[in-house]
Parts: structure tokens; sequence; C-alpha cells
């Protein structure tokens, strides 16, 4: 039963693994996931990244903070940790938590109640074919969502449609470290310790072996960053957290480029110097009027 705004069909077969998952099918177990454990989701967070998520959180805060953003989409919102974090951090901006999973939206509304503010607003969407505007935001972040998306070069499109231009792209996700050493005790944590985290504290250890999987399934940090450029974003950066089982990415929509007609005239005015007046410059295009502090 295809949703307008979630887009998600039927629920597919429990053997059906982040590997070998059709994008529909993904997609479908994502959003089974996701409503299941959404009163358990901020636990579990702190249980099996060891609270470490919060300062990795803090980073991508601040680096929004500093943009000094009006309008701002927090895609894959979930439970609205971000987006209520970067509502209080800048005032003055209008935040989006969107997210598919209504049963995550449910917690994240709750988490804005109690804590009154007015300056987010919820939005029921599926990240795959947004309903908002292009160049609507100074700002669209994901955090821990991309890994989960059937299609990460569609999701990194909209999300870069949206975006003014100038307008700055930020991506916090896990990732599998690369060093030979810290490698096997990552997989070993993923893969046997957090199911079994999910099963004691959650009571969903398919729903964490699922997690496990689509982490291991996801980019690594440079392919992640090539697909960003490949998608148009520019001045594309990242920094590692924890040996790298965590990864900032951010990057910039350029600037609108001017038409060719009016950024070189085919006859420019020409104005007699003796009148003191210089020839109307050529148009240029605008700096992006805030740099990365990351
Ligand atoms: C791991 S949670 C991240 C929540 C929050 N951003 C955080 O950092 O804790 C992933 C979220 O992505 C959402 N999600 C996954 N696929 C989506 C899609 N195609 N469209 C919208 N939301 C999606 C899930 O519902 C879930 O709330």
């Amino acid at each position: 039963m295809p949703n307008d705004k979630r887009g998600v069909s039927a629920s597919i077969p429990a053997t059906v693994t982040a590997h070998t998952a059709t994008p529909e099918q993904k997609q479908a177990r994502v959003y089974e996931v996701f409503q299941s454990i959404s009163t358990d989701y901020d636990r579990m967070n702190d249980v099996i990244s060891l609270g470490r998520h919060r300062a990795w959180k803090r980073a991508l805060v601040r680096a929004i903070a500093a943009v000094r953003p009006e309008a701002v989409l927090d895609l894959a919102s979930g439970t609205g940790d971000i987006a209520l974090a970067i509502a209080q951090a800048v005032p003055a901006a209008r935040v989006t938590a969107s997210d598919f999973s209504e049963n995550m939206l449910a917690v994240a509304r709750q988490r804005f109640d109690e804590a009154g503010v007015e300056n987010v607003t919820i939005a029921c969407e599926n990240a795959l074919s947004l309903s908002f505007l292009d160049d609507s935001f100074d700002v669209a972040c994901v955090s821990f969502g991309l890994r989960n998306m059937p299609d990460y070069g569609q999701v990194i499109a909209e999300m870069t449609r949206v975006l003014r231009p100038g307008g700055r792209f930020f991506c916090l996700d896990s990732s599998y470290p690369t060093h030979p050493l810290i490698k096997p005790f990552f997989r070993l944590y993923f893969k046997y310790l957090m199911p079994l985290m999910g099963t004691l504290v959650a009571h969903a250890p398919e729903e964490y072996k699922w997690l496990n999987d689509s982490t291991e399934a996801f980019l690594s940090k440079d392919a992640l960053a090539d697909l960003m450029r490949k998608q148009g974003l520019t001045d594309v950066t990242y920094r590692s957290f924890l040996f790298g089982g965590a990864a900032l990415h951010s990057g910039t929509k350029p600037p609108a480029t001017v038409p060719a007609a009016s950024a070189t005239p085919a006859t420019p005015p020409v104005i007699p110097a003796k009148a003191g007046i210089q020839n109307a410059p050529t148009p240029t295009v605008p700096e992006p009027p805030y740099q990365d502090t990351e």
C-alpha cells in the first residue's frame, strides 16, 4: 500500500538482509524497524555508541550554528534530538524535522513540546522525494539516516535541490574504520555486541542486526565524499570520529551561475572615461557568505 508521503509499500520476508534487499524492500524494512524501535531508540543510541553519539552530534550542531542559518532541514530527523539542539542553538532559525516514520516523529513531537520550542516544524516525508521547494533551506543535514536509504545519490540530490545556492550540506553517519588493527574490533562490536544489546535493552535483536548490516553495506568515507561531488556539491570535506567509526561530511551547493547572456553582454556599454565613470563591471557570482568552520 504505497503512501503518498512515506512512499513505502508492503512488508518484506525476514530472510532479506541489507546486502540482499531490493531498494523497495530496504525502504520497507527500514520503515518497519524504526516504527518498532521508536520508543527505545534514544536509550539504545546511548548504549550502542557508549554515549559518543552525543559528542558527534554536538560537533554537527556547532558546525550548523556557525553558518547562522535562517532555515534548516534536518532530514531523517527521527526522534528529533538534532532538530531540537539546532532550534535551541539558533533561536532565529526555522527548523524542519522531517522523517517518514510517524512513530519516530511522535517521539520528536513530545520532545519539542516538552522543550517548549516554537521554531521547529515536523514534516512526514520520504527523503527520496521531498515536497519542499527548490532553494528553500540554508542548511540541510542528515544524521545516521543516509545509510538507511535505498539510493544515497538520490537523497543527496534531493537535499542539494532544496538547498539555496551557497547553502551547506552536512551528513553525520557511522562508518567502518579502515585501520587493520581497529577494524576487527568494530566488526565484532557491530556484528555481535550490538544485536545482543538490542536484545537486552530493546528486545529487538533482528532490528539491531539490520542496523549493523546497513553500516557494513554503507559507503566508505571517500566514496561518500565522491558521491557528494558527483551530485554537484563543492568544498567537500569530512572529519572522522572514534578511529573512523563515524564521520561528519560537509559540502556546499555552488552559488547560482549567471546566465551567459547577462554575464558577458554582446556589446558592453562603453562610457567615456572623461566623464569619470568606469565601464559597468561584468557581473560576478557572489561568494558563499560563510566559511566551513569544521
Ligand atoms: C538511525 S535514525 C536517525 C535519527 C536521528 N537523525 C539521529 O541522528 O539519531 C534513521 C532515521 O531515518 C529515517 N529514514 C530512513 N529512511 C528514510 C526515508 N527514505 N525517508 C525518510 N526518513 C527515513 C528513519 O525513519 C529513522 O528515523
